[in-house]
């Protein structure tokens, strides 16, 4: 079984701006357990679940305006569940902080058992947000389209709106 994450077709939704912001999720994802099998420096991976965390609540708040915009009914339900997985998402920490055994062996163990159970709580986030709630956004894509263009991409990679607007 491969360490990393991978782009499923079944959680794409609306082939844009929200399916663009979970594959950036994904990489986010995929940059923590890269750096935990190369056992990379604690305070660097801790910062990289940071990094996480806070474009998970951006892109949370980007798909709350875009529900708002489209009239979605279920808004409230879906904003409580996007809180409820930012608590969630935060055992990424608690995992990281166990301590490591003192022999090599005993160390290295423990390092492939903490990155498996990371890409379990990261696999079952995504699969929780992605198929279970975001999936219900599908109906209202053609209503959304037409915002699309005021949220860049998460990744930094869109146009530069405010030269664009110049
Ligand atoms: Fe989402």
């Amino acid at each position: 079984m491969s360490q990393l994450v991978a782009w499923k077709d079944s959680f794409a939704i609306d082939d844009g701006l929200i399916d663009a912001d979970h594959k950036y999720l994904i990489s986010l994802i995929n940059d923590v357990l890269v750096a935990m099998r190369d056992g990379r420096d604690q305070d660097e991976i801790r910062r990289m679940i940071g990094r996480l965390r806070c474009f998970a609540r951006l892109h949370f708040d980007r798909e709350e305006i875009l529900q708002s915009v489209a009239g979605f009914e279920e808004r409230g339900f879906h904003a409580r569940r996007h809180n409820e997985l930012m608590i969630q998402l935060d055992e990424a920490f608690e995992i990281l902080a166990e301590e490591e055994p003192a022999d090599r062996r005993g160390r290295s163990e423990r390092r492939r058992s903490r990155s498996a159970r990371m890409k379990t709580l990261f696999y079952g986030w995504l699969h929780a947000h992605i198929v279970r709630e975001d999936i219900k956004m599908r109906p209202l894509v053609p209503r959304m389209r037409g915002i699309w263009s005021r949220f860049p991409p998460l990744d930094g990679t869109g146009p530069d709106l405010a030269r664009a607007a110049g």
